[in-house]
């Protein structure tokens, strides 16, 4: 009962760089993000048209986008937090954004500056922005189960911020285990309540490999099933749907969280397809081609490439 496909939307070049302290040339995101899409990967978050001031390395949101202009086989969604950055995409050329609310009250404050209802509201004017030149939107739920403040997040309030970003008119909504804290136990009753008012297709998962869960937690998230159970009478018939089928990850395990001390990256987008090659699902990426892609930016960053792929095949 595994999805016979699975979406990967590659975040390597917007959330693996954002913390990167040494500015990465833009010429190297640019090849970058053509190599990871000449691998096959069809979805390919280029930037983020957020305050310079928070976020430096991603200063030259507009001149990537100028540089991407005309590559063909991939989309390329950008994150934008306010009308401004909205507006700035917008003549850059991007055709898609993402909007990024928190279901923790602190992360909230420490990553966009204002409150959960503060951000919706904010959110909501860029959706309407976006749908009235039908532009699509994806929006995050960061910290779907731990917050570096909090602690545990319940799965309540995961469902509260995915709901009203569905309703407000997101066409995807992907649930981010920010800090990597989660595992299969904790993942299972977040997806549970999160999938009581979100439709399982319109849902896309965001973990990060903190402590070494990420894969279980990807796996546990194909498998989740919603059970239709019509009851007639004395009879019930069930009728099972598929699991969650696209997974965001990326390149070489790129990414880390600012705010919580310890956290690793993102899932490595190798590994994932590594997975999933193992599992006969549909991905239609090249291995060796995106295996290129982690080393051409490793060597960027002078670091060696951390997918745990990368490494078991480079000591072969
Ligand atoms: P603020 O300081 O509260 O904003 O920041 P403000 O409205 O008071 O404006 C302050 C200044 O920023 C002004 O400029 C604005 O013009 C400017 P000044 O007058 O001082 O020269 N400004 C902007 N500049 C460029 N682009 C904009 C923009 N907006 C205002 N869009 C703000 C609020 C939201 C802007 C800020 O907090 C920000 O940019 N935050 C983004 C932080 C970020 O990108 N974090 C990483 C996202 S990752 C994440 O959320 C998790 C995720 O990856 C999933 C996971 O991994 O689990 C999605
Ligand atoms: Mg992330």
């Amino acid at each position: 009962n595994l999805p016979a496909h699975v979406k990967i939307v590659e975040v390597g070049p917007r959330d693996g760089l954002q913390n990167e302290k040494e500015i990465v040339p833009t010429s190297t995101k640019v090849q970058l993000i053509k190599m990871l899409v000449s691998s096959g990967l069809t979805v390919v978050e280029a930037t983020s048209f957020v305050s310079p001031k928070w976020v430096p390395q991603l200063a030259d949101a507009k001149d990537v986008m100028d540089a991407i202009r005309n590559i063909q086989g991939a989309r390329f969604p950008v994150l934008t937090p306010n009308l401004k950055g909205f507006e700035a995409a917008v003549s850059a050329g991007a055709n898609e954004v993402a909007i990024f609310a928190s279901a923790s009250e602190s992360f909230s404050k420490s990553n966009i500056n204002c409150s959960i209802e503060d951000s919706l509201a904010r959110f909501r004017d860029v959706v309407s922005a976006a749908r009235e030149i039908s532009l699509p939107v994806r929006g995050y739920v960061s910290c779907v189960v731990g917050c570096p403040v909090e602690g545990i997040v319940p799965p309540s309030k995961v469902a509260y911020v995915a709901k009203q970003l569905f309703d407000m008119g997101c066409s995807e909504i992907s649930l981010g285990d920010t800090i990597g804290v989660g595992t299969p136990g904790t993942v299972i009753p977040m997806l549970e309540n999160v999938m009581n008012v979100v439709p399982i297709d319109n849902l896309a998962v965001h973990f990060h490999d903190t402590y070494g869960q990420a894969l279980s937690n990807i796996l546990t998230s194909l498998q989740v099933k919603v059970i239709l159970v019509l009851s007639l009478g004395y009879f019930r018939f069930g009728s099972i749907q598929m699991g969650i089928s696209t997974v965001d990850s990326s390149v070489s395990g790129l990414g880390g969280c600012p705010y919580a001390k310890g956290a690793s990256g993102n899932v490595a987008t190798e590994d994932v397809v590594y997975m999933l090659n193992g599992l006969g699902i549909e991905t239609n990426v090249d291995l060796e081609k995106l295996l290129l892609a982690g080393d051409f930016i490793c060597k960027h960053l002078r670091r060696p490439p951390s997918s745990k792929t990368a490494v078991a095949l480079s000591s072969k």
